[in-house]
């Protein structure tokens, strides 16, 4: 296989497990050029890419960024809280005039959940999800089962717990469609108030014992609770919360088997993760910002080579 089943990346969901392979394969291709003195090359020399950002972003932004700039893309990069979406203008107001510009492709970021969904039916420019809402953040979850592969050999058969916020996290659920389509078992972990009502429904199992869940598995995911997302609380105290579902080095040195951990980031360190294990050398955070421009290299090269070129 050649090229993406997808015009655009919208979400884990609507991929298959031949164009995740197609991913991490481009990606590895990457990875050796980025890895090279001269990091650059010209394969999207004739592409403009808009990184559209209605929320927040720290990682996912600049690594977008630095994709595109490694192959050569023009790029532009529009921010919410700097726009004119502040006087009222309409997500696709705003996506069109950018458009007119003679764009190729938009990365959006949005606070609501199948914004990208709603705009691909709308405009002609291919489309990535860098997260919408709390539905699903698909580049994050490829460069996750991507850090995984590189670390373990393959995903498939590998034991993956997701911990923390299940509810409020995009994360958590582009993750675990990609796990099992690469054939990996889920778990995921946290207080039962942070659990969405019918997940075990995705094929998940739930654990509110976070040892048990850490005995169960090969990889822990461990995601921030969410706080920006939450109008209630969801638990008596954030101390409380730590106690029992934040991992510490007592806790990973107690197990009988040496886990790898992970973190999309950002961290809130003393809450979900103590700062000696997100420093260990059994945490794979930094791997995965590193790859993360590798997999969003490949995410581009594969979709800008669906683009059919409007010369009018
Ligand atoms: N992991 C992630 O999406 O981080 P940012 O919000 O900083 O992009």
């Amino acid at each position: 296989m050649s090229e993406l089943s997808v015009k655009h990346l919208l979400g884990i969901k609507y991929i298959t497990e031949d164009d995740i392979h197609l991913i991490f394969e481009t990606a590895d291709h990457f990875k050796e050029v980025i890895n090279r003195s001269i990091k650059k090359v010209p394969s999207l020399r004739d592409i403009t890419i808009a990184n559209l950002f209605f929320e927040n972003s720290t990682r996912t932004r600049l690594s977008f960024e630095l994709a595109e700039k490694r192959l050569s893309a023009d790029v532009i990069n529009f921010s919410a809280s700097s726009s004119s979406v502040k006087k009222g203008e309409t997500l696709i107001d705003t996506v069109n005039n950018i458009l007119s510009m003679k764009v190729d492709m938009v990365v959006m970021r949005h606070p609501n959940p199948g914004a990208g969904v709603f705009l691909s039916k709308h405009i002609k420019a291919s489309i990535i999800n860098a997260g919408d809402g709390a539905h699903e953040h698909p580049t994050q979850a490829l460069l996750d089962s991507y850090s995984i592969r590189e670390r373990l050999g393959d995903v498939a058969g590998k034991k993956v717990v997701i911990v923390g916020d299940i509810l409020h996290s995009r994360v958590a659920l582009s993750n675990i469609f990609a796990l099992q389509k690469l054939g990996a078992e889920v778990k995921v972990c946290g207080p039962l108030t942070l659990m969405p009502k019918h997940i075990e429904s995705l094929g998940v199992k739930v654990e509110t014992n976070l040892r048990k869940a850490l005995q169960w598995c090969d990889v822990a995911n461990m995601l921030r609770v969410q706080n920006e997302r939450m109008d209630i609380s969801y638990f008596p105290s954030t101390r409380e919360y730590t106690q029992q579902f934040g991992l510490n080095k007592a806790m990973l040195n107690s197990l009988d088997k040496e886990i790898i951990v992970m973190h999309p980031g950002p961290i809130n360190r003393g809450v979900e993760i103590t700062s000696d294990v997100a420093d260990s050398a059994q945490a794979i955070i930094l791997d995965q910002v590193q790859n993360g421009v590798a997999i969003r290299m490949a995410v581009l090269y594969l979709l800008a080579s669906k683009i059919e070129k409007n010369e009018d």
